[in-house]
């Protein structure tokens, strides 16, 4: 498969309205981290393989393309590292629950959103990062992660595997209830089936009903519960599970 293949889809969803509630978020370990610069820093996608189970490397991703709704939906490289953290800063607190204190939302931004933190994201070759853009430039993304679920509470309740976890699911608001989203979770639940798996799982805090509705209308059943940490807060989540 061509190392520079991307991924790309289009568009056509529905929905609306605001709030504000927590998600799960990957926050990696110091391991996970290491100096951009020493990581694949190329001119094309970060197409890498990935290290999980059965399912197929991430390099082995189709290549499409798609531009119905002017939205296109891409693999994200390195160079969208900076804008990416700009659209996560401006999402996450939206996911927040809306007793979360401001200080909690800030310091989970800088730990796990920077855009030195979405370079090293988009290095790692376990992740795949996928970005919405339209003539303005990224309005949304999603980030996959490969391998079988690292805490034992999730990975007693997605029962199929190999499972890709969508790790994170944002949209700019002035795009919600708009095509985006659907244009996103299909292009993650094609690069489920791409890379071989069998699920997709995510976590969603237990207040987020609109992010709850929206993965129940993809397909997503509840199978669990686990903490999330945003801050100096424990978090409650809902595991959720998508079988392909
Ligand atoms: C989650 C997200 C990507 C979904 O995209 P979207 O464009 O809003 O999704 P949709 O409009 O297709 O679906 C949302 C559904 O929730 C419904 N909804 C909106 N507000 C709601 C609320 N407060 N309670 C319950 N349902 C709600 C909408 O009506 C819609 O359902 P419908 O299509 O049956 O009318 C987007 O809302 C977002 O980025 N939210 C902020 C970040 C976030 O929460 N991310 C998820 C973290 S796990």
């Amino acid at each position: 498969m061509n190392s520079e293949a991307l991924i790309r889809h289009s568009a056509t969803d529905g929905g609306r309205s605001e709030s504000r509630h927590a998600e799960p978020e990957f926050v990696p370990s110091a391991s996970d981290r290491g100096p951009i610069a020493d990581r694949h820093p190329g001119p094309g996608p970060a197409l890498v393989a990935a290290t999980h189970g059965d399912a197929a490397p991430a390099e082995d991703v189709d290549s499409r393309m798609s531009t119905a709704g002017g939205i296109l939906v891409d693999r994200a490289g390195l160079w969208d590292a900076e804008a990416l953290g700009d659209v996560a800063a401006a999402t996450f607190p939206l996911a927040c629950p809306p007793d979360l204190a401001a200080a909690d939302i800030e310091a989970f931004i800088a730990e796990a959103l920077s855009g030195d933190r979405f370079g090293e994201y988009l290095t790692d070759p376990r992740r795949i990062v996928l970005k919405a853009a339209d003539d303005s430039g990224i309005v949304g993304y999603t980030m996959l992660v490969t391998g079988d679920p690292v805490e034992p509470v999730v990975a007693h309740a997605v029962s199929v595997r190999p499972a890709l976890e969508l790790n994170k699911m944002y949209v700019l608001p002035g795009h919600h209830g708009g095509e985006v989203g659907g244009a996103l979770m299909r292009a993650a639940i094609d690069t489920a089936h791409e890379t071989g798996c069998a699920a997709l799982w995510l976590g969603v805090n237990q207040e987020n009903l609109r992010a709850q509705r929206f993965y129940g209308k993809h397909g997503f059943r509840i199978v669990g519960t686990r903490a999330f940490t945003v801050g100096a807060v424990r978090c409650r989540d809902y595991v959720m599970q998508r079988t392909l």
